[in-house]
């Protein structure tokens, strides 16, 4: 058997016995289950959310993790992250610019930060960005394999939805960071990122069981991980969602 295979099988088993515990039984398609940090089961294996904190940690130590060193999108965080095109700059506490690998093949769009990114500096920190993790770790991915930004850098108060001046504002941001990262897929996390981009206001519904591309890049709309924590009913549809992810990865698609 080849490495990769192994490798391949040995992430599938950790993966199913960090969601599901050591009874191995398959109803049919393996699912997307993922569970709450703090209903998910206390197992001896090295967990991905406890990896990806690390990795957190660590990103906080190093603002390179934003920019990844990229001389186009280091410039372009220099040039905006002290903006003050609308409300929003005078109530954040940082300027969530994103964090990832800006050679990365595959990027995710959330909504705005919240009120742990807005602490912290990065996006998806918080309890929706520990069930990202998983979802990544899902796919075979890690934070670093991937870029991650927002359709608004700063904090809505109260966790509001964005407003249409905000998205006015913003949106050229993550325009410029598409244009520079040029990614192969992007990931919609949520209606607002999709309907943002896609200039649609269709919903959710709609959005994720049609087909898009943006700007020519093939573009998947899921679940955004917060309403996954809300409704574990949709995990099953998120992960339909992220096949069409994992075959892009695999050039089948
Ligand atoms: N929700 C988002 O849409 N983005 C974040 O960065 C965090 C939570």
């Amino acid at each position: 058997m080849n490495e990769k295979l192994i490798d391949d099988i040995k992430h599938l088993l950790q993966w199913y016995r960090l969601n599901y515990g050591e009874t191995l039984s398959i109803p049919g398609e393996l699912s997307f289950d993922l569970e709450d940090e703090e209903t998910a089961p206390a197992i001896p294996v090295p967990q991905p959310a406890a990896v990806a904190r690390e990795a957190d940690r660590e990103s906080l130590a190093d603002p390179l993790k934003i920019h990844g060193d990229h001389p186009r999108l280091k410039s372009f965080y220099e040039e905006i992250r002290n903006c003050r095109n609308c409300d929003l700059s005078q109530s954040r506490k940082h300027f969530v610019f994103g964090m990832g690998n800006p050679q990365a093949d595959i990027m995710f769009i959330g909504e705005a930060p919240g009120r742990d990114e807005d602490e912290q500096g990065f996006p998806f920190v918080g309890r929706a960005g520990k069930l990202l993790d998983k979802m990544l770790f899902a796919l075979g991915l890690k934070r670093e394999d991937i870029y991650i930004a927002n359709v608004l850098k700063c904090r809505p108060p109260g966790n509001r939805d964005p407003l249409p001046d905000e998205v006015l504002q913003c949106e050229p941001y993550l325009q410029q960071q598409l244009a520079i990262i040029q990614p192969r897929v992007v990931v919609a996390l949520g209606r607002i990122a999709a309907q943002v981009l896609l200039k649609s206001g269709d919903s959710l519904k709609i959005l994720r069981e049609s087909e898009h591309s943006y700007n020519g890049i093939p573009f998947i709309v899921t679940y955004h991980p917060a309403a996954l924590l809300r409704n574990s009913g949709w995990k099953a549809l998120a992960w339909h969602d992220l096949k069409k992810l994992k075959k892009h990865m695999a050039g089948e698609l």
